[in-house]
C-alpha cells in the first residue's frame, strides 16, 4: 500500500504493527499513533514546527547525564507524572497519598540511625522530624525502610552542589519497633526545578514559573505493604498553589514550625496499604 493521504496514513501506521506484537504494546502504540496523528492534524503542525519539536527533544537528551534528567522534568512539568501517579495510586481513605518521585532521588544514600542528622554541615533553621510508619489499620510497622531527601535552605540538592558527588540532605532510615523513625535536619526551601535547559525555556515561553514549594521527599517500603513515594510540604509556602509539577495534595501539607527561633518537631504518620 502506498500513496497515503492525511486521511489514510493513521490507520496504515496502526496496521503496520505485526500480529506477534505484545498485546499491551499494541494497545499503547495504537493509541499513541492515533492521538499523535490527531494532534498533528488538529494543530496543522508545519514542517518548521516539527523540526523545532525534534530539536527540543534532542536537546532534552543532550542535557541528561547521571545527575540531570531532563525528560523527568518534562514529564513532571507537563503534569504527566502526576497523571500516571493518580491512576496508579488513587489514594483517599486511610492511606498516605503519593506524589512525584522527581529527578533528585539517588541510589545508595547514606544510612542514618534514628536521631541522626540528615543535613550535616548545612546551616539554616533546624527542624526535628518525628514520624511513624503504620499499616492502614494503625498497626505500627517495625523495620520499614525510609529513604528521605530534600533541598537545602538555598534550594539546592546535593547533586547540584560542588562537583555533585557528595551525598548530603538525604539518607536511609529504618523504623523502630513502634514504627517510629526520627532525625534532625534543616528546613527545606522552595526551589526552582533546573531551568537552564530546554524544559526551562519551554516554561518561560509558556509564561510559567519553575518553582516548587518546600518539601521533604519520602520513599517508604515495608514487607507486606504497598510502597509509598511521596513528599511532606511546608505549610504556608507561597508556591503550594502553583507547584510547577502539580504535586501538592492537602493531606501532605504539614507544619514545620514558625519563625520563632525554636526547633520545631514535625510529626507525621505514614499509613501504608496492605499488599493484595
Ligand atoms: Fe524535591
Amino acid at each position: 500500500m502506498r500513496n497515503f493521504t492525511e486521511e489514510s496514513l493513521t490507520e496504515a501506521a496502526v496496521a503496520r504493527i505485526a500480529p506477534e506484537c505484545d498485546p499491551r504494546l499494541r494497545e499503547v502504540m495504537t493509541a499513541l499513533l492515533r492521538h499523535l496523528h490527531t494532534f498533528v492534524r488538529e494543530t496543522r503542525i508545519t514542517p518548521e514546527e516539527w523540526f523545532k519539536a525534534i530539536a527540543f527533544l534532542t536537546e532534552c537528551g543532550r542535557f541528561c547525564d547521571d545527575k540531570r534528567q531532563e525528560f523527568i522534568l518534562l514529564s513532571d512539568t507537563l503534569g504527566v507524572s502526576m497523571l500516571v501517579d493518580a491512576i496508579a495510586n488513587p489514594g483517599g481513605g486511610d492511606v498516605t497519598e503519593s506524589t512525584v518521585l522527581g529527578p533528585f532521588f539517588r541510589e545508595n544514600p547514606p544510612l542514618i540511625a534514628n536521631g541522626g542528622d540528615l543535613a550535616p554541615g548545612i546551616a539554616g533553621r533546624r527542624v526535628n522530624v518525628d514520624c511513624r510508619v503504620l499499616s492502614q489499620d494503625g498497626t505500627p510497622i517495625a523495620g520499614a525502610q525510609i529513604d528521605c531527601w530534600q533541598a537545602s535552605p538555598e534550594g539546592f540538592y546535593d547533586s547540584q552542589m560542588g562537583d555533585g558527588s557528595a551525598h548530603n540532605l538525604r539518607g536511609r532510615l529504618t523504623s523502630a519497633s513502634d514504627g517510629r523513625f526520627w532525625f534532625n535536619t534543616t528546613l527545606p526551601a522552595s526551589y526552582p526545578i533546573p531551568h537552564d535547559g530546554p524544559v526551562g525555556a519551554l516554561l518561560r515561553a509558556m509564561g510559567r514559573h519553575p518553582m516548587r514549594p518546600g518539601h521533604l521527599h519520602f520513599w517508604v517500603q515495608a514487607p507486606g505493604h504497598r510502597q509509598v513515594i511521596t513528599h511532606l510540604f511546608v505549610k504556608g509556602d507561597e508556591y503550594l498553589e502553583s507547584d510547577v509539577v502539580f504535586g501538592v495534595k492537602d493531606s501532605l501539607v504539614v507544619d514545620f514550625g514558625g519563625a520563632d527561633g525554636s526547633i520545631h518537631t514535625m510529626r507525621y504518620d505514614f499509613r501504608l496499604r496492605k499488599a493484595a
